[in-house]
């Protein structure tokens, strides 16, 4: 398996809001596309991952003026908490941009420019409803009986402006034969009705405001009174993470353009933004005569405690609290507890009491007891060196400890299928086995009477087992199985590809010395700090 023919991946996550601090949700999307990028590049795909801060727009200039603080100074403090906390949760992106880099700037002036002069940019008056949480003009369908956003309960905002248009309508055929033509461009396809449906009376879209309006935006060209529509802004990010327009455009070259016309572009977004992402962007790519992305996954909404996380609510609580309230050195529990509580593209919720069963019972108990328990025996039955496995004492139960080629392969097919939950039923029926042997063998008993041979080929085909799981964990959990690598005794260098399956054996010549420093993972058991307030 591993690589098929000049696969590359090019796979984005939508860039944050800089209006205030990360939560559980923006680390969900992170930490799932990080996932999936390791997984590819353990594969051997060729894969940029692009992450990064939305810094413009209406609300983001409101909320500095409040801290009384310039926008730009504002967006600068709190961007560090993002790229900071994305550190803390291991997500290793290739590039983090910042819309209010030169380069981004340089980048849409000129995309408007392509638009412009295609003839799909024209100015006309307008007078609409816009929703500064949405940063976006509402329909009737978008808005309550009230009058208040359907979403954020507010009342839009009534604005009459002259604005520049994009003729999103021209767009409305070329889309619909698209979505036929690459069933899919919209995923998980249970979203692709919502996206059609959208298109039903598809209107030109306003995409400028009044410098009276909004002034933290990038400038229309050759026009002082108008800025660009946040929207159109950080949707081209995703161009100008690849350096397009650049002196050296080379990963644009490399990842959007291919012979098929169809980069294997991914974009991970959450279903709030799927209309911008599917609809807009597309419509902003036909226009400028550049290559469509492959994909557009939706993922779907975390809540907290079954709750809405909002600043309103008060319940935002960053990944920061949560493993520090367990003196968790890294945020490998959280990534598995959030990647596996909902298949990917349902919504999910995390909730202290289940995250702490689920991490309890998968991490620290089965996998983590695994290991120490074996390592323990090694210790104990053959003073730290695990023996050279003996043909002699196959079993089919020690054969199906150590086979390879299928669980790796499932385990792959899984992580192209972002099936996060599919990866870990198939590792952890794997320690369950290894666990299953050792209660039915009974390592100790095997001592006693005397059966080195056999213990050692158990171990031996135990360790393996791990072995196997932790390197096909690593997208997941990537210090847990550095960690569990280091105590089998394979050193510290980085494992980050699942070739190691094949290079980091056991030797086949001479004993082998693990290396046990403990406990995988503590036992969750102490009550978040504050969750008792929050009831
Ligand atoms: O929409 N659960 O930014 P944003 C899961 N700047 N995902 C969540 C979530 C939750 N509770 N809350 C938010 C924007 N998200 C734009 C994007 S892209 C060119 C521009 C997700 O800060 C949300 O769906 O409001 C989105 O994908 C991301 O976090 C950023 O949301
Ligand atoms: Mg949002």
């Amino acid at each position: 398996m591993t690589t098929q023919g000049n696969e590359t991946l090019y796979i984005t996550t939508a860039i944050d809001y800089v209006n205030g601090k990360p939560h559980l949700g923006h680390a969900y999307e992170k930490m799932a596309t990080d996932a999936i990028a390791r997984a590819f590049k353990a594969m051997h795909v060729p894969t940029y991952f692009l992450t990064g801060v939305d810094e413009h727009g209406i609300k983001v200039e409101q909320n500095a003026a409040k801290h009384e603080k310039s926008p730009k100074a504002y967006v600068d403090e709190l961007t560090q908490s993002f790229t900071q906390l994305w550190q803390h949760c291991d997500v290793a992106y290739d590039r983090f941009i910042r819309t209010t880099e030169n380069q981004h700037y340089d980048l849409v002036a000129q995309l408007w420019q392509r638009l412009l002069d295609k003839g799909d940019i024209y100015k006309a008056s307008y007078e609409g409803k816009y929703c500064t949480g949405c940063e976006a003009f509402l329909n009737e369908r978008d808005l309550n009986e009230t009058g208040h956003c359907l979403v954020h309960k507010t009342t839009p905002e009534i604005v009459l402006e002259e604005n520049y248009f994009f003729r999103l309508s021209r767009y409305k055929q070329p889309l619909l034969d698209y979505f036929e033509s690459h069933p899919d461009f919209v995923q998980p396809a249970f979203r692709k009705a919502e996206v059609v449906n959208m298109l039903e009376n598809l209107q030109d879209i306003s995409v400028s405001r009044s410098r009276k309006a909004v002034t933290w935006g990038i400038p229309v060209p050759n026009d002082d009174e108008q800025v660009i529509y946040v929207w159109i802004d950080a949707l081209s990010n995703y161009l100008t993470g690849l350096n397009y327009l650049h002196a050296d455009d080379a990963l644009f070259q490399r990842f959007w353009t291919t012979a098929d016309g169809h980069p294997n572009a991914v974009h991970i977004i959450g279903k709030d933004i799927l209309r911008f992402h599917a609809i807009y962007w597309p419509a902003m790519l036909m226009s400028a005569e550049l290559p469509l992305p492959k994909t557009v996954f939706a993922h779907g909404f975390i809540t907290l405690e079954d709750a809405k996380i909002s600043k309103s609510i008060g319940n935002v609580i960053s990944p920061f609290e949560i493993t520090a309230e367990y003196d968790l050195p890294n945020a490998d529990t959280l990534r598995y507890y959030l990647l596996t509580c909902t298949p990917f593209g349902n919504d999910g919720n995390f909730s202290i009491q289940d995250f702490k069963l689920k991490v309890n019972a998968d991490l620290a108990n089965n996998l983590g007891n695994l290991l120490n328990r074996s390592l323990s025996m090694v210790n104990k039955y053959f003073e730290g060196d695990l023996p050279v496995y003996d043909a002699n004492a196959s079993e089919p139960l020690f054969a199906d400890l150590q086979e390879q080629t299928a669980l790796r392969d499932a385990v792959e097919l899984a992580y192209r299928a972002y099936d996060f939950q599919k990866v870990a039923s198939l590792l952890l029926e794997r320690v369950d086995l290894a666990n299953r042997a050792i209660n039915d063998l009974q390592p100790w008993t095997l001592h006693k009477e005397g059966q080195t041979q056999r213990l050692a080929a158990l171990l031996y085909s135990i360790l393996e087992a791990v072995r196997l799981v932790a390197i096909l964990f690593q997208p997941i959990l990537p210090n847990l199985s550095q960690d569990i690598l280091n105590q089998l005794g394979f050193g510290t260098h980085a494992f980050t590809s699942f070739q190691d399956i094949d290079g980091l054996r056991f030797s086949q010549t001479e004993a082998h010395r693990v290396n046990p420093t403990g406990p995988l993972i503590p036992r969750l058991d102490s009550e978040l700090v504050g969750a008792d307030k929050k009831k």
